[in-house]
């Protein structure tokens, strides 16, 4: 089956959209140019991690003396926090900071005009 989202280019670099497709909620979020799809249920104990603040990943770069002294955003790694407990996923492969839960992955079919979830 498959749902509407929008036109592709209602979903801004950075942007998302989370749909209800007959009740399954899926977070479609636009990463490095590419259309990247979740479900909307977080694998820490189900919260609406697709709705979390956007943001990039903080490093903390090395010194040549092996110190740290600043934070950095890696502007290329896009991560969302989930709101109920701040669990942090990486929006490209799904992978969270500090644990091996990852999210759940949702199918995607993108034409000129439409992109669709597909379920
Ligand atoms: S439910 Fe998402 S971090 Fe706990």
């Amino acid at each position: 089956m498959e749902y509407h989202v929008g036109h592709p280019a209602e979903i801004a670099e950075g942007g998302r959209r989370v749909v209800s497709c007959d009740g399954v909620e899926i977070g479609v979020f636009r990463i490095g140019g590419a259309l990247k799809a979740w479900h909307n249920v977080c694998p820490h104990r189900q919260g609406p991690v697709c709705q979390g603040r956007v943001y990039p990943r903080v490093t903390e770069p090395l010194q040549a003396d092996g110190t740290t002294r600043t934070l950095a955003y890696d502007e290329t790694r896009m991560q969302v926090a989930c709101p109920w407990h701040g669990w942090e996923f990486d929006l490209a492969t799904g992978a969270s900071q500090g644990s091996r839960m990852k999210l759940r992955p949702a199918r995607l079919r993108v034409t000129e005009e439409a992109v669709y979830v597909v379920l």
